[in-house]
């Protein structure tokens, strides 16, 4: 591949291949010398058109670590606020020669509609919507880390999956790696039709979370609703927050994931977020790092190879 725009090209083999590379990541950020030269030569721009601590963060960290230069454009002091468009924005950044492309952007497709116009290799950090791809492969690494495998577990994906990109691609690499997953939350917020990617659908969460390896729970995306979706924050955490007593429903084991930002006492419970016995968001945030290392050096390892041929032609 090209550029790294979704979950939904992706093979079940290719998605392993990223997983095993991060895990060998896991060990380098782990060393004292985290250091290598997969990326050494190569530019790496970070647009960030919607706010973000944990990808950006991670994606700067995950060029430096490899020997990229790391560039973060300031987007709210950019000439986006003067009228130029995205795609002239990414023209004009394309001019430059960068090799990698980190967009983060509110409106679905705006990702895919930009690496249709640069000759670099493009990373979607997110698109309205649509898909954030390094989360869900993150979020496959802890649960392979922690479960010993990702095929044939009952995963619980609950709460706002209406708005959620991270809720999509997870449910399409989930799905692809053969996991039965259940989507639990209000119907305003699980609209039906999210059936259709093979998911059975709950408005109970004890009756949801029944027997469940892995509970993910999801961020209220306030910003993406236009009200009307919630009776209250209060209303919402007693019948779909997660607390101790709603996870003893499901396996003893069961592992307790939030892709962060999260809101304690909306949409889980701060004691059990906090809890390293049954919580792996810190585990996340650190797979976070080590599989945007290893999605960056796959597309760079296809770039030059890509460039060699072009030059051998
Ligand atoms: N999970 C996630 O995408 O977090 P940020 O918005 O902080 O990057």
């Amino acid at each position: 591949h090209r550029h790294l725009l979704g979950i939904e090209p992706l093979k079940p083999h290719e998605i392993t291949a990223i997983l095993d590379l991060a895990d060998s990541y896991v060990d380098l950020n782990r060393r004292p010398e985290k250091h290598s030269d997969a990326l050494a030569g190569l530019t790496q721009i970070n647009m960030f058109f919607e706010n973000s601590t944990r990808t950006q963060a991670s994606f700067e960290i995950a060029g430096k670590r490899l020997g990229a230069d790391v560039m973060n454009m300031a987007m709210q002091a950019s000439s986006i606020k003067k009228g130029e468009t995205l795609i002239d924005t990414a023209m004009t950044l394309n001019a430059m020669h960068p090799d990698l492309l980190v967009v983060r952007h509110p409106h679905s497709g705006a990702v895919d509609l930009l690496a249709q116009k640069v000759n670099c290799a493009v990373l979607n950090a997110g698109d309205g919507k649509h898909e954030h791809p390094t989360q869900a492969l993150l979020d496959a690494l802890t649960i392979r880390r922690a479960k010993g495998r990702l095929h044939r577990l009952n995963i619980a994906i609950c709460g706002d999956v209406a708005h959620s990109r991270v809720a999509r691609s997870n449910l399409i690499l989930l799905g692809k790696m053969e996991n039965r997953i259940r989507l639990i939350g209000p119907p305003t917020l699980v609209p039906g039709q999210f059936a259709d990617f093979g998911a059975e659908i709950y408005d109970d969460m004890r009756e949801g979370l029944k027997d469940v390896d892995v509970v993910m729970m999801l961020r209220l995306q306030k910003e993406r609703m236009d009200g009307g979706f919630i009776p209250s924050e209060r209303e919402y955490f007693h019948r779909y927050g997660l607390d101790a007593e709603k996870l003893s429903h499901a396996k003893p084991d069961a592992i307790v994931m939030h892709p962060g930002p999260m809101n304690r006492g909306v949409e889980i419970d701060g004691t059990l977020a906090d809890d390293i016995n049954r919580s792996v968001i810190q585990e996340q945030v650190e797979m976070g790092v080590a599989v945007r290392m290893a999605a960056m050096d796959l597309l760079a390892q296809n770039l030059r190879q890509s460039r060699n041929t072009a030059a051998a032609g």
